[in-house]
């Protein structure tokens, strides 16, 4: 039996309390010389791959892109954009048109359709009808004409591309798994669909990852930006390469856009040392466990769920909310990242906090409110500085492959993590600066969510082909 007036397990006295919150927190905690063995450890795995390393694989996929140069800034005409894979269950189309002007930008039209789960979960077939149908609703509701459409299409996964437009899809990340794509073409995939409903008006000219768009369409300033970096639902990063540095391309001259795909960092055991329980919990329920095991510390569709985790298991300690849970606070995905944002920003009332707990079906007391906030902050702020030691390591990549000691570079971010959460962006810059000093790095918010920069690679693409065919 328990001794008279000792506090039985689960349910600790208050000033306990912020004990068992400070020792769960402190997992979330990377020390600097752990983001440093994370920037050397993903340089050197960037690097194998670079050099085309067979055995072992190496933790990231350094997938090349067709994109051989910055934009010039002159690249012109309409461009119908499809966007699938960037924004979670979101899919995006856009109307984007380039005046060929320096500085001379026009509003896109855009419009933003909800993926059904079961499209994201059935089969390819009905993914790609969905878009299609997607495009004909949009271009019902805009009406630009219907002669000769060029489609730049953003497919956010990893891809190996064989062309401008042919890209074969690896394996689903993030939200996604639909049956019969793995292996394909998704260009294919998406004409195919295109041609079921009738809309042969629509040309697919170019496939973009978003990382690309991201930096694709930054409007060249004073430097050409090199870098483009999202965090969404998932992460990753793309930059300029020098192509003779890629095994599998073949090329002794120029350079060439390469997507890091750094979400699978770790796959290989790398990050055990940082792995919580709650992040092992987190890749078992999740639809791809054993992978993307660094996206899933970073990437925002997993930011609110790691914060559930975490509550849950305060509240089930007694620590949180007098002891109880609610169904929704035990089902996967029912906090949001916009929530996590929005709770740990001090600038936010407690009201608000406590509003979005009730939405939980919660009753959090006044004194619940600071322990939520600290517990979003080191889920966030561990997100940020992992993210920072992958950014690092590709500026470091940059530098050695460009050989310069002082390197000045322009990052384009996008992704709505950058939008939600202004902490992020703050600590992400930080921490960047503190593991690469000698690099003098600019931020540059990305332009219409990348759907300029796919724009812009879908207007070379297609001049590209006009020259082919005259
Ligand atoms: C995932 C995808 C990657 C994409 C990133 C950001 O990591 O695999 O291709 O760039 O999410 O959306």
């Amino acid at each position: 039996g328990v001794a008279p007036g000792c506090p039985q397990e689960g349910t600790p006295r208050p000033s306990e309390h912020s004990q068992l919150v400070q020792e769960c927190l402190q997992q979330f905690q990377v020390t600097r010389a752990q983001l440093q063995q994370i920037q050397a450890g993903l340089l050197d795995s960037m690097e194998q791959a670079l050099r085309g390393q067979a055995n072992p694989a190496p933790a990231v996929r350094m997938l090349p892109t067709y994109v051989g140069s910055t934009p010039h800034g002159t690249e012109q005409g309409d461009f119908l954009v499809l966007e699938l894979g960037a924004t979670g269950a979101s899919l995006r189309v856009l109307w984007v048109t380039l005046t060929g002007v320096d500085g001379h930008r026009v509003e896109p039209r855009s419009q933003e359709f909800v993926i059904p789960q079961e499209v994201m979960l059935g089969t390819g077939q009905q993914l790609f009808d969905f878009a299609a149908c997607c495009l004909s609703e949009f271009l019902d509701a805009h009406p630009v004409g219907n002669q000769g459409l060029q489609l730049g299409f953003s497919f956010s996964f990893p891809c190996h591309q064989t062309g401008l437009a042919r890209s074969t899809l690896i394996s689903w990340t993030k939200g996604f798994r639909c049956s019969g794509v793995e292996g394909q073409d998704v260009v294919q995939l998406l004409r195919d669909a295109i041609q079921r409903r009738g809309a042969s008006n629509i040309d697919v000219i170019a496939v973009v990852n978003d990382t690309v768009g991201t930096m694709m369409g930054c409007e060249p300033g004073v430097r050409p930006c090199e870098v483009g970096l999202v965090v969404d639902t998932g992460t990753n990063a793309c930059y300029m390469e020098e192509a003779r540095h890629v095994a599998a391309l073949d090329e002794d001259r120029g350079r060439v856009c390469v997507s890091v795909e750094w979400g699978s960092f770790g796959d290989d055991g790398a990050l055990g040392p940082l792995l919580t329980a709650f992040d092992h919990a987190l890749d078992l329920e999740s639809l791809n466990p054993h992978a993307q095991r660094f996206e899933k510390m970073v990437g925002g569709l997993y930011l609110g769920e790691l914060v559930r985790l975490v509550l849950s298991h305060l509240a089930q300690r007694g620590v949180l909310f007098g002891g109880s849970s609610s169904p929704a606070l035990q089902s996967q995905g029912s906090i949001l990242p916009e929530d996590v944002a929005a709770m740990e920003d001090p600038s936010v009332g407690a009201a608000h906090v406590l509003t979005i707990l009730q939405g939980l079906g919660l009753s959090p007391e006044v004194s619940d409110v600071e322990l939520v906030r600290s517990v979003c902050a080191a889920v966030s702020t561990r997100a940020a500085r992992l993210c920072a030691a992958a950014l690092a390591a590709v500026l470091a990549r940059l530098q050695r492959s460009r050989e310069q000691q002082m390197l000045q570079v322009t990052v384009a971010t996008g992704g709505r993590v950058f939008e939600w959460h202004r902490r992020f962006h703050s600590i992400l810059q930080e921490t960047v600066a503190l593991l690469v000093p000698e690099c003098d790095v600019s931020f540059i918010p990305s332009v219409d969510g990348g759907g300029r920069g796919v724009a812009v690679v879908t207007a070379v693409a297609a001049r590209l082909a006009a020259h082919r065919r005259l």
